[in-house]
């Protein structure tokens, strides 16, 4: 009998001190196992007389739920342990301070391209993209500039010594037309798409820098004309300018790979010594500036994209980025654009949530 209650209380003792899971588990197996002696002791009552077995079992059996009620709880009360102090340890300091200003900006190339972006998805064009690396097939012969073209030689193309593995001339793109041509043949038609990127042309003074940016936009369908080019490029530049009076006028001009070409100008004012875009160009005090190329994609570009031009006919302009935001933000070097200087950048960027969009009207706030 004596048994018994030395058994419970040095089982009891013995779960409440134990100090981690793997002991309360020994503990476990120790009573309760198969071989354990509480186990054991149950097995004596087979062999008791029933007076006996009247006496014993229920003691036994109240020893058994104790240790099992006492070690369920010690193990509670070590996973309980065990997982405050995880999170105790995997605590994060939330009360570190922000910067006193905030660091960084998003520089006016990228938020004139998100801007962009933003007008064109409204009218269904979605971005597509090319290599900066180009081979001269895409770059010039697939747009109707074949070897010994002059035009190839107006764009001051910086060459790589080596040749692609299909035998082409490498060479930094020298505008994002060649996007034109992969859109076409990876998507086919229709297609409404633009492609915004960097450029390079070895030229550099106020105006130009071997790096540049241009967006190119492609439009191929069934019918397509002038007229839609024109209301499209209307359409843009009122959005973007954020302003009606936009006027435009377009002059015949020569791309070899657009018939008929035409040059898109803008009629402008002078304001406190720039120019700002709005109004005819033919009011007194006004002038014209050229703004960008475009026109209806020649047959033999869309038969280099893989389209039949007896069914497809579109059209397709090109436009400066960099000019397009020095037009709307003021500033009056190119070169700045690339320096990095961080006083220019602090007063041309904008903040990183400024996030463009139409109904905010495209480009608030510096
Ligand atoms: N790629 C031409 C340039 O860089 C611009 C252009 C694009 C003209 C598309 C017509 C059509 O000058």
């Amino acid at each position: 009998m004596n048994d018994i209650d030395t058994l419970g209380s040095d089982a009891l003792g013995r779960i409440a001190t134990a100090q981690d899971l793997d002991t309360v588990e020994s503990l476990r197996v120790a009573f309760l196992g198969k071989q354990g002696s509480i186990s054991g002791l149950l097995k004596t009552l087979g062999g008791m007389s029933p007076e006996e077995r009247q006496a014993e079992g229920p003691r036994i059996h109240a020893l058994r739920e104790s240790v099992t009620a006492t070690l369920a709880e010690r193990k509670a009360a070590l996973e309980g342990a065990a997982l405050e102090a995880r999170l105790a340890a995997e605590r994060i300091d939330l009360t570190l301070p922000a910067p006193e200003a905030p660091r960084g900006s998003v520089h006016p190339v990228s938020q004139v391209m998100d801007e962009l972006a933003e007008i064109f998805a409204d009218m269904g064009f979605s971005v597509a993209t090319g290599p900066e690396i180009e081979d001269d097939w895409h770059n010039f012969t697939a747009l109707n500039m074949p070897e010994s073209h002059p035009a190839r030689a107006m764009h001051d193309t910086f060459y790589f010594p080596d040749r692609s593995a299909e035998g082409r001339e490498m060479l930094l793109r020298t505008h994002t037309s060649p996007v034109q041509i992969r859109a076409m043949l990876a998507q086919g038609a229709p297609l409404r798409i633009i492609a915004p990127g960097r450029v390079y042309r070895s030229d550099s003074d106020a105006t130009h820098t071997p790096m540049f940016h241009q967006i190119e936009g492609l439009v191929i369908d069934k019918g397509i004309h002038l007229g839609h080019l024109k209301w499209t490029l209307e359409t843009l530049l009122k959005a973007f300018f954020e302003r009606d009076d936009v006027v435009l006028r377009l002059r015949p001009s020569y791309f070899p790979f657009t018939e008929p070409s035409v040059e898109v100008d803008t009629g402008f004012a002078f304001e406190g010594g720039r120019r700002v875009v709005g109004g005819s160009g033919d009011e007194p005090g006004h002038g014209w500036m050229e703004l960008l190329g475009s026109g209806m994609v020649n047959r033999k570009v869309l038969e280099a994209g893989g389209l039949d031009p007896d069914e497809w006919q579109g059209f397709a302009f090109g436009v400066g980025v960099d000019r397009l935001a020095m037009l709307k933000y003021g500033m009056n070097d190119l070169r700045a654009f690339f320096d990095g200087d961080r006083r220019w950048l602090a007063h041309y960027g904008f903040a990183a949530l400024d996030v463009p969009t139409l109904s905010a009207g495209v480009g608030t706030a510096a």
